[in-house]
């Protein structure tokens, strides 16, 4: 009988738990991202992102690829949660003087826009941070990439971490095993390192961020033998051993302002520009798999950037009422 008992209170139990969790799933759906949030506080919003992107983009095709970086190194820093566009002031240290940040990040001044855009269309409703996830969306689809339903909910962090940004965002000197253990660290994978890799098919790079495997600094004295020779030769030609740091070059040098797949294809040729990008087909079995299933299948890298696009701007965001709706992406609100 008391066995009977004890099997009716555990059944109550599982029960009244689940009455729980749907209870939670059901409320408005604090905790959770979806596409349709501001379908009845800002109807506009997305148009509005998308109209500001795409002029910016018209007049500087680069800033496609500027502003979806801008997403990466935001959701990779305490989550998607704009801390990236806040700049210093009071006891904020502002992630943009952050080593990965400091003289590369860029497109605040479009974010500037399209925040003053929807504060103008519906006052205090639309987060710093949804804004650059739409624009990543945007950016990409802009640039000839996949497109994908952003979800969105998120708000702003009140805070910024500099250290974050310095240890989070992976370096392009990383080991391919660090820039892994960085991306895992954020609840991304593998499949989702080499796909969100893809996103140097737009954009530039500086000198100073691949210098070293021109001139056989690799620590060996070696060349470095994961690089193409005359590639690297011609690179050579604009980074010099010093100065230059400022120079740039594009990521993915057969077609840099069209988001497509023949950034893995230069892979396959030894023509990464980045140690970071040519780690992925020279030190591990299973990103070199993938590298070539992107290489070879146009559509399957579009169709996993998507999804991991998505997953990565799911990265702790700040929803109900923790965080704030920022009315300026730079700074915090003041009350
Ligand atoms: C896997 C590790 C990654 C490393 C080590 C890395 C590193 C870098 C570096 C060094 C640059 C050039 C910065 C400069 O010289 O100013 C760059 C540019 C860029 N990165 Fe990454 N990145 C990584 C992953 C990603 C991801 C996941 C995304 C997006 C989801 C991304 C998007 C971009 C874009 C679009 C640019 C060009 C930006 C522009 O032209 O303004 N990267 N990255």
């Amino acid at each position: 009988m008391a066995h009977y008992m004890g099997f009716i209170i555990g059944l109550s139990f599982l029960a009244l738990s689940s009455l729980c969790f749907s209870a939670k799933t059901f409320d408005g759906r604090i905790g959770y991202l979806y596409p349709q949030f501001y379908d009845h506080s800002c109807p506009n919003a997305k148009e509005i992102v998308y109209f500001v992107v795409a002029k910016a983009v018209a007049i500087e095709p680069r800033m496609a690829a500027s502003l979806l970086r801008l997403h990466f190194h935001d959701c990779f820093v305490q989550g998607c949660d704009a801390s990236i566009l806040l700049d210093s002031s009071g006891t904020i240290v502002s992630e943009k003087r952050s080593n990965p940040n400091r003289n590369s990040a860029r497109g605040f001044e479009v974010v500037d826009e399209i925040k003053a855009a929807l504060e103008k269309e519906c006052p205090h409703t639309v987060s710093c941070a949804d804004i650059l996830a739409l624009a990543a969306r945007d950016s990409t689809v802009l640039t000839g990439g996949p497109s994908w339903e952003v979800p969105l909910g998120r708000r702003d962090s009140r805070g910024a971490s500099l250290s974050g940004s310095n240890n989070n965002i992976p370096a392009p000197n990383n080991t391919f095993q660090t820039i892994l253990t960085k991306f895992k660290l954020q609840g991304l994978n593998i499949v989702d390192l080499v796909a969100l890799s893809g996103s140097h098919t737009i954009g530039n790079a500086r000198c100073t961020s691949f210098r070293q495997r021109l001139y056989n600094q690799s620590g060996n004295g070696q060349p470095d033998y994961t690089l193409d020779q005359s590639y690297a030769a011609l690179l050579r030609t604009n980074c010099p051993r010093s100065g230059g740091d400022q120079n740039l070059f594009f990521l993915d040098f057969v077609s840099p302002i069209k988001f497509d797949n023949s950034y893995f294809k230069s892979l396959l040729a030894y023509k990464g520009l980045l140690n970071s990008d040519q780690v992925l087909f020279t030190k591990n079995a299973v990103s070199r798999e993938l590298v070539k299933k992107y290489a070879y299948n146009q559509e399957l890298f579009f169709n996993q950037f998507a999804e991991s696009m998505i997953k990565m701007g799911n990265i702790s965001p700040l929803t109900g009422y923790r965080g704030e709706i920022r009315e300026t992406c730079r700074k915090v609100n003041a009350y």
